[in-house]
């Protein structure tokens, strides 16, 4: 068996959380492999909305086994609230979720070191949810990390060794923190962890391919926001991009088998960083307001933009994306002209590859589709689908040269059109 694979193709936020829930009934085993609590994955069925941001979306089916892999920052604080949550809701988590030794422990002191870090940078800042990514994923590559197999040891005597190590980098910025604050659920938080299965995951994850059983690896943020390919230095301190699924799982890339590179017909961004086809005037307005675009672990409004192909046959590539799933589809009903992106000018050389970096002063070049009039949010296949949609779809499916095989229509469950 192989591990399929789901990521985003833009600046995170794609709709990962749904279509993750949609597709769980076919896997037996979901895995996340990178990111931490920065990630909020929005599920919604009979009515009812979730938000995750460190247990993979596949935990709402019963008897499927969930995983949180050695390549994702766990906050034992947001985990154990998370964890209560869906206790609360009815779901019995011990039983289906199981957690990497080899996952890192995203402390305190690396909120703070986040905190303390973007509020040093001024203008300049990342944007950064403040969850402490940033700080952890240093630890974890400076070699000074602590994992989630340390709680079953001598965890106490390593914590006190790197949190006094983290005091004394805070002293050197001119920021006021109370630590007692930031550490409040601290114990609660590790007590929480150890009552789950932590075992070496990389070995779990490739018995149950021995075994035939198949396993969806769940993507956080995008590919835009990928520490090595994403729009440096504006990006999350992981690799969120497919090779991030063998180191974050531990499986072989002749493994990996479909990637489903999942993107929204329009483009979002939180944070700050490049966004070329961002619109400032009423249109960006509408798209925010019609696609809700508010965050869904910090509620900051997120920036909205017309479709860039440019950076979207760059995700493509570097994914090597099998299927693409096209979502909000129904956000862009009623729009009279839906523009996207095919070009860029960067000192007036036309530029279609996605560049090193996206200068200020860069201008976007476009094509136009005529808008479409119906509201999708109710259409059960494709063939209701107006032929505007159509168009747009075929579009984009032959100048990337991969097929659309999802079209969502909407937030819940039942709103996605298999193609
Ligand atoms: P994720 O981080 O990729 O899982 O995405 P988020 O959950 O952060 O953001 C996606 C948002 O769009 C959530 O509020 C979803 O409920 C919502 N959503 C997902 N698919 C659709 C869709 O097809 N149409 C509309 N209108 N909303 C959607
Ligand atoms: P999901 O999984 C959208 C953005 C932040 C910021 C930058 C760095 O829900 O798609 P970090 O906290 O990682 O240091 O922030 O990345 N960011 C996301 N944007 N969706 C996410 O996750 C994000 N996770 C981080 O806004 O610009
Ligand atoms: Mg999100």
């Amino acid at each position: 068996m192989k591990v399929d694979v789901l990521l985003g193709l833009q600046w995170g936020d794609e709709g990962k959380g749904k279509v993750v829930d949609v597709l769980t009934p076919k896997y037996d085993v979901i895995a996340r492999f990178q990111g931490g609590p920065n990630a909020g994955h929005t599920l919604e069925f009979n009515n009812i909305k979730h938000v995750l941001h460190n247990i993979p979306s596949g935990i709402f089916h019963k008897d499927k086994v969930n995983i949180i892999g050695n390549g994702v920052v766990l906050d034992p604080i947001i985990f154990k609230k998370e964890v209560d949550e869906l206790e609360a809701k009815g779901v019995d988590l011990t039983k289906n979720l199981i957690i990497s030794k080899k996952a890192h422990l995203i402390l305190p002191t690396h909120r703070i070191l986040d905190a303390a870090s973007e509020a040093s940078k001024g203008k300049s800042k990342i944007g950064s949810t403040l969850k402490g990514i940033g700080p952890t994923y240093m630890d974890k590559t400076g070699r000074n990390g602590l994992r989630v197999g340390d709680l079953l040891t001598d965890f106490d005597q390593k914590y006190l060794t790197l949190k006094n190590k983290h005091q004394e980098l805070l002293n050197m910025y001119d920021f006021e923190y109370n630590i007692d604050e930031f550490e409040e659920g601290l114990k609660e938080g590790i007590e929480c962890i150890k009552k789950f299965t932590l075992v070496d995951s990389e070995h779990q994850i490739n018995n149950y391919l021995k075994t035939e059983k198949s396993v969806l690896a769940e993507g956080a943020q995008g590919t835009l926001l990928d520490i090595d390919f994403g729009s440096y230095p504006f990006v999350t301190s992981s690799n969120t991009i497919c090779a991030g699924a063998c180191t974050g799982l531990g499986v072989a890339p002749n493994r990996i088998g479909e990637v489903f590179g999942i993107f929204k017909a329009y483009c979002t961004r939180v944070g700050s960083g490049p966004f070329p086809t961002e619109l400032f005037d009423a249109t960006g307005e509408q798209l925010r307001k019609s696609g809700n675009e508010f965050g869904a672990t910090t509620g900051r409004p997120r920036r909205c933009g017309w479709l860039d192909m440019v950076a979207l046959k760059y995700s493509v590539m570097i994914n090597g994306v099998t299927q693409l799933i096209m979502m909000k589809a129904d956000v862009l009903s009623n729009f009279d002209t839906v523009r996207v992106a095919t070009a860029y000018k960067i000192n007036g050389e036309t530029v279609k590859d996605f560049p090193y970096e996206l200068p200020e002063n860069m201008e976007v070049e476009y094509t136009e589709f005529k808008g479409w009039a119906k509201d999708l949010t109710d259409v059960t296949s494709k063939e209701e689908f107006p032929k505007e949609l159509t168009d747009y779809i075929k579009y984009i499916e032959k100048e990337v040269g991969v097929p659309i095989k999802i079209v969502s229509v909407g937030p819940d469950r039942k709103q996605t059109i298999i193609m």
